[in-house]
């Protein structure tokens, strides 16, 4: 076949393929889409001692799966534990684990591999905030913000994805942030940990996909702030587009986009319409509507979780 030829198929092909996504999209767009089983699934939370690991961990239970929690803190995993067994989880293991530590993260994964089997979900939760101006910040503070929001999570891939791949069925949760979409003054160390988290775990769903691994599914979570503590004494200045979010609502449409296997999750809506106007909006109209919004005062309040991590 001449290369004209070949080339006239491809495009062909090309184009019958492109109409056929785009129904099936706008089809899925009216219908609700339907939602998975995951009774039975070995689900691993990691920052599950308090906020929204916690809030998740309790979702899953009543979704009857297998629960492997992990946090730095061991009080409160191990409360997370009794509230789990409580709303119905079929099985519970909780394991103190360092995230921010590459070692303790596959010498923790090995253990959970021979007690508990091959993790099915992976929700890469734990995250920490440091919520001081770039040059106030001290070095080993960021380097930390890196290896909690960023890190960890190629350590969890490495240990948990390969048998993904064998087995064909996975889910890979990022709890990124709205600071993974756009910077925020205030906010460098963070927001830099959390476009790093939501480039890589974005890489890795085209990877998957080129590798036509069909069964790992990726989910990436954007929300704005969410009282659970963490973001304490932040505030919003335009509450009717940039609410700050119920932790029970957030978690809620977490659990639901996974269950539909949605790709990208922004808390709330207006992030999608944000995330749009950025891409071609001149800086200097970018800049008056942050300032309109408020947004170059989120931080001012900061005063972030009480307990020390
Ligand atoms: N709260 C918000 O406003 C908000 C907004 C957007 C994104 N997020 C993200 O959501 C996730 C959960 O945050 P949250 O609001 O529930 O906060 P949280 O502080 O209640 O929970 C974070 C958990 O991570 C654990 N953790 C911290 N360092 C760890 C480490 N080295 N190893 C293991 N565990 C560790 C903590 O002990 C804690 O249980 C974080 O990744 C956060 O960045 C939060």
């Amino acid at each position: 076949m001449s290369s004209t030829r070949q080339s006239a198929k491809k495009f062909l092909i090309f184009v019958g393929k492109l109409l056929f996504t785009l129904v099936e999209a706008m089809i899925f767009g009216l219908l609700p889409k339907p939602r998975k089983n995951v009774a039975g699934e070995i689900v691993l939370i990691t920052g599950a001692g308090s906020g929204l690991g916690r809030l998740l961990a309790l979702q899953f239970a009543r979704l009857g799966s297998v629960l492997v929690l992990w946090d730095i803190n061991k009080e409160g995993n191990e409360e997370t534990s009794r509230m789990v067994q409580e709303a119905g989880a079929p099985q519970v293991h909780a394991y103190t684990c360092d995230c921010s530590r590459r070692e303790d993260v596959y010498r923790v994964a090995d253990q959970v591999k021979k007690e508990v089997g091959d993790v099915s979900i992976l929700i890469n939760n734990a995250g920490i905030v440091t919520g001081k101006k770039f040059l106030d910040c001290p070095d080993e503070l960021m380097e930390k913000s890196f290896d909690v929001n960023f890190k960890a999570h190629l350590w969890t891939y490495k240990a948990f994805l390969p048998a993904m791949i064998a087995n064909d069925h996975g889910h890979l949760v990022c709890i990124s942030s709205s600071a993974g979409l756009t910077g925020v003054n205030g906010l460098a160390d963070y927001c830099a940990s959390k476009f790093a988290a939501l480039g890589f775990a974005e890489s890795m769903f085209v990877e998957t996909f080129a590798q036509k691994q069909k069964g790992i599914k990726t989910t990436i979570v954007c929300p704005f702030f969410i009282k659970t503590g963490m973001f304490e004494g932040c505030t919003t200045g335009c509450p009717s587009l940039l609410p700050i979010l119920d932790p029970e609502y957030a978690v809620r449409k977490i659990v639901d986009a996974i269950l539909q296997e949605k790709l990208y999750l922004y808390l709330p809506k207006f992030l999608y319409f944000m995330v749009f106007l950025k891409s071609f909006l001149p800086v200097k109209v970018g800049l008056l509507i942050t300032d309109y919004l408020d947004i170059f005062h989120v931080m001012d309040g900061f005063t972030g979780q009480k307990k020390v991590l």
